[in-house]
């Protein structure tokens, strides 16, 4: 599948970050593409349909939970591959709204397997965003070169300003190796997600190609929403001239992965040929960096005030998100292109330009 042509393709959240960025690069090519979208208000404001989102898409205002929705899209198109893109995604808000969480990203899920199974649909192929998230804190080295899952960092760790986990190292999680333990209710409500596809496409002799995908940056997210997008929030703050405040010590790290980095991934993963079952695969930048060293690229960028330790710490904060890249270079025909820096250019001319 080098191209979707004569494909109809069907994308849940089509109409966001991400789902708009694949529509400016495979829209066109596709012989329909399909967004069900909600247009959810913490992400759309106005709750119109995104100038970002190719001429060529049809755009399905209505929610992935709603059996009717997804009755009437089936009842005008029959989809050979599926974008499931459609979530909540607030992992630090999953915890105070699991259900709303848990609705949409597994309920949502679920519900669009059921409305295949009414209509005799069984796409050719899913191809599922997942997240990093998945992971939890991953796996950490102790010095005797021992390999274990510390799980989730206590309140009292916290209190105690213990940030890291005494006398290991964080390993970059990899998806051949590191065993999924999500420490979020968002990341166990990704994991159900890919859990509850693999089990129906194995059923039916269908591919599922799962992406997990590590912080995704660039033109095209959302500003107002508070609940995600760090670079983002970090932008304005700089842009107005204040020092960003930086939780525990600053060395919280995480794989910052440009817009057009993630899209090249998701047409890469679809233009491969005879995959079966459920591959898997990282999607990051290969590169870690810390809160700090993000911040001061983006308070260098504004020539804004050096950021600011506050110490103060977010109950469910994972402390390390990295990602090994080498098993996705090997198997597809991707590799990202952009540094932080650079990517942290092209976001603030973004930004720049949206006033
Ligand atoms: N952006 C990241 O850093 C990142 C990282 C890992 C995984 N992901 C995953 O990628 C996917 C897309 O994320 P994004 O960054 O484009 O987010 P986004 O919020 O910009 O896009 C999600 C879209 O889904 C829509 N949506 C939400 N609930 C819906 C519902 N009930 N019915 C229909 N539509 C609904 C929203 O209106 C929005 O347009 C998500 O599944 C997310 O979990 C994103």
């Amino acid at each position: 599948m080098t191209e979707l042509s004569g494909h109809r393709v069907v994308v849940t959240g089509g109409a966001g970050f991400i789902g708009c960025a694949l529509s400016q690069r495979m829209a066109a090519t596709a012989a329909e593409w399909v967004v069900i979208d909600s247009l959810h208000p913490q992400v759309h404001n106005p709750q119109v349909r995104p100038a970002a989102l190719h001429e060529a898409a049809r755009l399905v205002e209505g929610d992935v939970t709603d059996p009717a929705v997804w009755d009437a899209v089936l009842a005008d198109t029959t989809p050979t591959v599926v974008i499931h893109l459609a979530a909540e995604t607030g992992t630090a808000q999953s915890l105070d709204e699991a259900t709303r969480h848990a609705h949409v990203n597994v309920v949502g899920t679920t519900v669009m397997l059921d409305a295949f199974g009414r209509h005799g649909v069984v796409p050719e192929r899913f191809l599922l965003s997942s997240s990093r998230a998945v992971y939890g804190e991953g796996a950490w080295q102790r010095e005797d070169g021992s390999v274990f899952y510390p799980g989730q960092r206590s309140h009292a760790q916290f209190e105690a300003g213990q940030w890291d986990f005494a006398g290991a190292r964080p390993l970059p999680s990899s998806a051949p190796v590191t065993v999924p333990k999500p420490t979020s209710v968002y990341g166990a409500t990704k994991l159900a997600q890919e859990n509850i596809l693999s089990a129906w496409v194995n059923a039916r002799d269908t591919v599922l190609t799962v992406l997990r995908l590590q912080n995704v940056y660039g033109p095209g997210q959302s500003l107002i929403n508070s609940y995600t997008g760090i670079v983002s929030l970090f932008s304005q703050l700089a842009e107005r001239g204040e020092s960003i405040p930086i939780y525990e010590d600053g060395a919280i790290t995480r794989d910052f992965v440009y817009i057009d980095d993630v899209a090249d991934a998701f047409v890469a993963a679809l233009a491969r040929e005879g995959e079966a079952g459920t591959p898997t695969y990282d999607v990051g930048s290969g590169v870690g960096t810390t809160i700090l060293q993000l911040a001061e690229a983006v308070a260098a960028y504004h020539s804004a005030p050096a950021p600011h330790i506050t110490g103060k710490y977010r109950d469910g904060d994972v402390r390390h998100a990295e990602c090994r890249i080498d098993d996705t270079l090997a198997a597809l025909d991707w590799a990202p292109r952009w540094s932080v820096d650079a990517g942290v250019a092209g976001l603030q001319e973004w930004i720049a330009a949206q006033r």
